[in-house]
């Protein structure tokens, strides 16, 4: 599992940022070395490991003399020529904030409406999102923005799996079905699912039959202390141990998967 690149996605508010603080400190349990990424332009993943507002470092995204400087561009030279392949491969190291033994990386995300931006911004993000993807030796985790934004700007290609979260929502299970289809014709060869916030058998049971070509990876219980733990900003991981043990399975059963697909890999 060290190495593998692993994105969360899915509607907004099912739980993405939950599931990506959680699994980055139950890998890093499992003594993996683990670099968590924030990738929403709305960034807090920071918060939902329980550090406060004011100490979550800036995003990346917000940093515009380092963007000027790397992709070549003037902060006024509007419409000018900008590198698209900007060299980041320093930055990881330089901004990340560790949260005990996980590395996390608040990059941010465009928020302009409208999907890929031939902007010196969206060339720097892509360019850290591939050099984390490809190159970096930890095992990723990338938290994604909402919706199906993410993927049309195809920067997640060549992760190793996509889980997508959803709740007992017709809506949200559309979304996980129109960003697996995107994933599979990106080529991302694990796409998953988590239920989450569920209350009752009838809906998981609705989960599944509506969920198309993907596998289950667990069913997350609706927790009232995993609520109120957003409502205090705490960590998630102390608010309820039988929605951890969930998510402990669930990431086993993603471990799984994605090393019987590295392993396929080899034997060909
Ligand atoms: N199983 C659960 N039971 C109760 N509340 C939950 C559960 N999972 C997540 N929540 C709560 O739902 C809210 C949204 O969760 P979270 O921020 O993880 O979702 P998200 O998909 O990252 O949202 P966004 O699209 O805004 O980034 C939070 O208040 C969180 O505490
Ligand atoms: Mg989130």
């Amino acid at each position: 599992m060290q190495g593998a690149k692993i994105a969360v996605g899915g509607k907004g508010g099912v739980g993405k940022t939950t599931v990506c603080a959680v699994w980055a400190q139950l890998f890093a349990q499992d003594g993996l070395d683990v670099l968590a990424i924030d990738a929403d332009p709305n960034t807090n993943l920071a918060l939902a490991f329980g550090i406060p507002s004011e100490q979550s470092p800036m995003p990346l995204i917000q940093m515009k003399e380092l963007i000027a400087e790397r992709t070549g561009s003037g902060r006024d030279a509007v419409g000018a020529y900008f590198r698209l392949n900007p060299n980041v491969s320093d930055l990881p190291e330089e901004y990340w904030l560790k949260v005990g033994k996980v590395k996390l990386l608040v990059l941010g995300a465009i928020t302009q409406a409208g999907s890929g931006c031939a902007c010196p911004e969206g060339a720097f993000l892509k360019a850290l999102l591939t050099h984390t993807i490809l190159q970096r030796q930890e095992l990723v985790l990338v938290d994604l923005a909402a919706g199906v934004e993410s993927m049309g700007r195809a920067s997640v290609q060549g992760i190793d799996a996509l889980v997508l979260i959803v709740e007992p929502g017709g809506r949200s299970i559309e979304t996980a079905n129109n960003l697996a289809k995107m994933a599979r014709e990106l080529g991302i060869k694990n796409v998953a699912v988590i239920a989450n916030k569920i209350t009752e058998r009838s809906q998981e049971d609705l989960i599944r039959s509506e969920l198309k070509d993907v596998a289950l990876l667990g069913i997350l219980p609706y927790s009232p202390s995993v609520q109120q733990a957003d409502l205090q900003r705490a960590s998630v991981m102390k608010a309820d141990a039988q929605f951890m043990a969930q998510l402990q399975k669930a990431k086993d059963v993603l471990t799984d998967l994605i090393d019987s697909t590295i392993g396929s890999e080899v034997d060909v």
